[in-house]
């Protein structure tokens, strides 16, 4: 069986029948259903995207225990999937597949594997990371190619997302590669800082012969087993959600200990810009939000804003700028400059109406938490953390802020300062990765400007850049252009889907050729 035959309800495709791809797109979260950050919202958004530009898409992910195939009204059409789990003809797992489709005719997979999937947690409980990870997605690498020539033949793209799927070109490229012999196999590396690493005596449970267990293949510069390492090495394209990030990655700095790798194969690796689902975050369409606006109804903004202020318990003060960040807590996302920040500059205020509230929405490691909470107990009406993760507050802030700040360490794209700027909330973001490609400094380009840059990663600097937000806020004349300038931005995937599928067509016709 084919995709296109999978595929029953795929609107008649717009494109000509030379580019129209069949794309496997394989991902550890997609978002609503499961989700701890941007890579859940990049697979619920991205094969969207390509649907709609006629593409035949399936995004496989697996079954995690909080999912209820009966709740969700998944179905059953294929048969379970068998994954050998040691070499290709030992012990094998059978997994059920479940079914669901997304808009657009996206047909979304569900893999069962209780052992590994059934359990609280996508990648561990709390903060400690599940003991057999390296097991649990090895399994599930196996299984996406698996799947991928059972079910799916004339796949065109594998594309593979982050450590968790990244062993799957090589699974590809070594047990079929007669099979996979016209797939071109693309990795999207979201965020460098996870890489899949396990000690070296674990290579067992890859289930890969031992010649892989060198450093040529699998181990990195540590000795350790590394899953994205080999899947820089297997991939034929390599991405990541930025240009700038694509550039950092590859220096000493910014490369985590992959940066050699990384550019060993420079004429493989592309930043393509993450785009926003519109329809989901956007004031008028947001379907959570107490009060819709858009540019010409902004009046709603403010009632969001007193509604939000009024549920965190909040003075409830128009005039006061708002300030949200909406994040998990770990030491890639800055929280270490950003309460010394807010410390300094609500510690010199007399009067009330000067300076601004804040709002964190966070879940994460215990120590941020602790240092939130301490904040929020020295300014209680100022400062307020909403601990936990809560999608529906992820959308209340950014709805009823006036500015978003995001003062990551590093950020290979950052999704909520794109979507701050559809809510007309204006980012204060640090000059890196992704946040610097999508943001423009007002004070660089008074004409352009969509927010507020600060370049080094420090409390001063950033005290700095909010500042300069908060007294651009008092003076509307300035304020609302800004805003409406942010509003305006286009960020949507058309354009990232479309850079995707060029990318796609010209690696094709270049093993055509070859
Ligand atoms: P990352 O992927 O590094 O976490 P992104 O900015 O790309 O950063 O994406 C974060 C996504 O996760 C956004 O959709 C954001 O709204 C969401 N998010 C982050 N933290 C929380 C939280 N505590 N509660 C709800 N949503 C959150
Ligand atoms: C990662 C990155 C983030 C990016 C997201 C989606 O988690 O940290 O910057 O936006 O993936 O690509």
């Amino acid at each position: 069986m084919d995709l296109s035959q999978l595929i029953t309800t795929q609107p008649p495709s717009p494109l000509d029948s030379q580019r129209r791809l069949n794309i496997v797109f394989a991902t550890a979260e997609l978002a609503p259903y499961s989700k701890t950050g941007g890579l859940a919202d990049v697979a619920a958004s991205l094969p969207k995207a390509w649907a709609k530009r006629g593409h035949n898409v399936v995004v496989i992910t697996p079954l995690y225990g909080h999912l209820d195939p009966a709740q969700m009204r998944l179905s059953r059409r294929l048969e379970a999937l068998e994954v050998p789990r040691k070499s290709k003809n030992h012990s094998k797992l059978e997994a059920p597949l479940w079914e669901t489709r997304m808009d657009h005719g996206v047909r979304v997979i569900f893999v069962q594997a209780d052992e590994y999937f059934k359990r609280d947690g996508l990648y561990g409980d709390g903060n400690t990371p599940f003991e057999d990870n390296d097991q649990r997605f090895a399994f599930f690498s196996r299984a996406v190619v698996e799947f991928a020539r059972t079910y799916a033949l004339d796949v065109d793209v594998l594309h593979c997302n982050d450590w968790h799927t990244a062993l799957a070109p090589l699974y590809a490229r070594h047990y079929y590669e007669e099979e996979f012999a016209h797939t071109e196999l693309a990795l999207t590396i979201h965020n460098l800082a996870y890489q899949g690493t396990f000690d070296a005596d674990r290579f067992d449970v890859t289930g890969l012969p031992k010649k892989y267990a060198s450093a040529a293949e699998v181990l990195d510069g540590e000795g350790r087993v590394n899953f994205l390492k080999s899947g820089i090495q297997y991939a034929d394209i390599l991405t990541t959600v930025s240009r700038g990030y694509s550039e950092e990655i590859q220096t000493p700095e910014g490369g985590n200990g992959l940066h050699e790798v990384l550019a060993a194969r420079a004429d493989s690796l592309h930043g393509i810009l993450n785009g926003a689902d519109y329809s989901v975050w956007s004031p008028d369409a947001d379907r959570v939000i107490p009060v819709k606006y858009d540019i010409e109804r902004l009046n709603g903004k403010r009632q969001n804003k007193a509604a939000l202020q009024h549920q965190l318990k909040l003075p409830v003060r128009p005039t006061l700028p708002l300030v949200g960040l909406i994040t998990r807590l770990t030491e890639q996302k800055g929280i270490d400059i950003l309460v010394p920040a807010v410390r300094s500059l609500l510690s010199e205020l007399e009067d009330e109406r000067a300076g601004f509230q804040l709002v964190v929405l966070g879940d994460g490691e215990r120590r941020f938490h602790e240092e939130l909470k301490e904040l929020s107990a020295d300014f209680p009406k100022r400062v307020v953390f909403f601990e936990g993760y809560s999608d529906e507050m992820a959308h209340r802030v950014q709805a009823g802020s006036d500015i978003l700040v995001v003062p990551s360490r590093f950020e290979p794209c950052g999704l909520t300062q794109i979507y701050a700027m559809r809510y007309g909330t204006v980012p204060v973001v640090h000059a890196t990765g992704g946040l610097r490609d999508t943001i423009t400094d007002l004070r660089t380009d008074p004409e352009t400007g969509t927010g507020f840059v600060f370049d080094d990663h420090n409390p001063e600097a950033l005290a700095g850049a909010l500042e300069r937000a908060v007294a651009t806020y008092r003076n509307y004349r300035k304020w609302r252009p800004l805003m409406v300038r942010a509003m305006e931005q286009d960020f949507s995937w058309k354009q990232s889907a479309r850079q995707y599928e060029d990318l796609f067509l010209a690696q094709r016709s270049a093993r055509a050729a070859e």
